[in-house]
């Protein structure tokens, strides 16, 4: 089988973010053992403060964080490291030509129920070598993103990758500690019937998103003309992982739940990455209208709402949107 240092030797055109790819993916492996032995490793639970979002961070997201952080810095392409739960960027290699962005770790609230996780990273060119980063720097559409992954540390623990046009996976052997290929081309197909959403906020959604869910929910009595089924991770790792792996649409919507926020997840450590590897496998990713990688960013920690999965149920619920006037 191929591992991922083969692999990227063979179908990666930049080998410093190779290099990169294989510091994050190295952590990744210490993040699994960690949830692995759970309780016994000590690692559940809160650790006491918030994060710059003003969420409660758990132990292992604190955890997490710190090593990537520090494993990041270390690496001499690295000009810059942003994490979901830090206010700031930091800076690292000032003539480093990268610059990488992570959520450490996805859906934490799963950690303590023995469900799902991931790490998401997103990796950008840096532009201004020789001088020390800033936030600014990162500041770029995820169209301009150079790769793209998560790790998602489930029953096993599996990387979702695009180093170039395409989306591979690999699959970590408990055995011999190698990232093993076991998908080289994946492919979302166009139509679903499977959809991920978070149901309980339906009160604070446009009039659009409102329309799309009681269609889904009318499935063949009403104007779809046939059923649909409701998958929720609770960790966005995982329901892209679904989708991914047999197709679906997952939206976080904007939503009026929080005056402030206009969507629940992160344009830069979330969407831009998940959204690099949807359209890479052949599907669609919206903000409801606008194509995500397409968003020129103002903040580091700025929110979007997102629709993304199965090109053509995406479209669908654009087209909601344009007719509603949104
Ligand atoms: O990062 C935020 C996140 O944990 C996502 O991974 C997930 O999709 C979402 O929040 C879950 O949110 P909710 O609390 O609405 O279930």
């Amino acid at each position: 089988m191929i591992t991922l240092a083969q692999y990227l030797n063979e179908h990666s055109a930049n080998a410093a973010v190779s290099d990169l790819i294989t510091t994050v993916t190295e952590v990744g492996k210490t993040i699994s053992q960690l949830l692995q032995k759970g309780a016994l490793a000590d690692i559940l639970g809160e650790a006491g403060n918030q994060n710059v979002q003003g969420e409660e961070q758990k132990k292992l997201d604190v955890l997490a964080n710190d090593m990537l952080l520090k494993a990041l810095a270390q690496n001499p392409h690295c000009a810059g490291v942003a994490s979901e739960e830090l206010d700031h960027a930091t800076p690292a290699n000032k003539d480093g030509s990268l610059l990488i962005l992570f959520d450490p770790l996805d859906g934490s609230s799963n950690i303590d129920i023995n469900m799902a996780v991931g790490t998401i990273f997103s990796i950008l060119p840096y532009q201004r070598q020789g001088h020390s980063s800033e936030d600014q720097d990162f500041l770029q559409a995820g169209s301009q993103q150079l790769a793209a992954g998560y790790l998602l540390y489930g029953t096993s623990t599996m990387l979702a990758l695009s180093v170039n046009d395409k989306v591979v996976m690999f699959s970590l052997d408990p055995d011999s500690g190698d990232y093993l290929l076991i998908n080289d081309h994946v492919q979302i197909a166009a139509d679903t019937s499977e959809y991920a959403i978070n149901a309980s906020n339906y009160r604070y959604w446009r009039k659009p998103m409102q329309q799309y869910i009681d269609e889904v929910i009318a499935g063949e009595t009403g104007v779809r003309g046939r059923d649909f089924n409701t998958r929720w991770v609770a960790a966005m790792v995982g329901d892209i992982h679904r989708i991914l792996c047999r197709g679906g649409l997952f939206t976080y919507p904007f939503d009026t739940k929080y005056a402030n926020k206009a969507g629940k997840l992160r344009l830069m450590y979330e969407a831009n990455p998940m959204s690099l590897l949807i359209e890479r496998a052949g599907g669609m990713a919206t903000n409801a209208v606008t194509r995500i990688l397409d968003i020129e960013p103002t903040d580091i920690h700025q929110r979007v709402p997102v629709v993304l999965g199965s090109k053509n149920e995406v479209d669908y619920i654009k087209q909601l949107h344009i007719q509603h006037g949104e």
